[in-house]
């Protein structure tokens, strides 16, 4: 019988500054996190303990200031390249009914919920503009990728061209809809 360490070490990872590492302590899952932004990295544990009563989110079991920066330990979820992601369920070739009836209602309700109990309107100097502001504005990365272009509305499966998708009557589970391409854009 072999007897495993009870803590392994996983390849760092980097995706935006932070470096991220998969531990496994005790058996458990971990992913411990650095980051080198002290604003950033409390306003992450911060914005997490606002998350967790609303949301399913992997527990923040601890957070350590070092030197140069801050160590966050989560609870690491399953994953991997291509699964688990809400982009592979709808990617899936067929929607599977865990899609269908579990899963879609299960998010939408979430939010949902969460959106009820927490949206209060906010002054505009104080939100949070990072993830889609820039893109959204006049001249931003929306209007660089769509701005005057026409394509098919799926390659290969749907030649219609986007700017001729208001003409036609869209057909969702027995519920009539118009999807003007540019009025959307706008
Ligand atoms: N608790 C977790 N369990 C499993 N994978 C995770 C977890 N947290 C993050 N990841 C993976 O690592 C990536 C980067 O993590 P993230 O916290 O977004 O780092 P950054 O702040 O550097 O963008 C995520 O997109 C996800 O793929
Ligand atoms: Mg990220």
């Amino acid at each position: 019988m072999t007897l495993r360490s009870p803590l392994r070490l996983g390849p760092v990872r980097r995706f935006t500054r932070n470096l991220l590492c998969p531990v496994d302590l005790l058996g458990r899952p971990l992913l411990l996190k650095h980051t080198r932004d002290p604003v950033g990295s409390l306003a992450e544990v911060r914005g997490h303990a606002r998350l967790a009563p609303h949301y399913r989110v992997p527990t923040l079991h601890a957070h350590l200031r070092v030197p140069g920066g801050r160590l966050l330990a989560y609870e690491r979820l399953p994953g991997g390249t291509d699964h688990g992601l809400l982009l592979d369920l709808l990617n899936a070739d067929e929607a599977s009914s865990e899609l269908r009836r579990a899963y879609m209602d299960q998010l939408t309700a979430a939010y949902r919920e969460a959106i009820l109990a927490t949206a209060t309107p906010t002054d505009p100097t104080r939100v949070v503009r990072k993830l889609y502001w820039d893109r959204a504005a006049p001249g931003g990365r929306l209007d660089d990728y769509y701005a005057g272009k026409d394509f098919p509305i799926a390659d290969d499966l749907i030649d219609v061209p986007v700017s001729r998708l208001g003409t036609y009557t869209l057909n969702v589970n027995g519920r009539r809809h118009h999807l003007d391409w540019v009025a959307i854009l706008r």
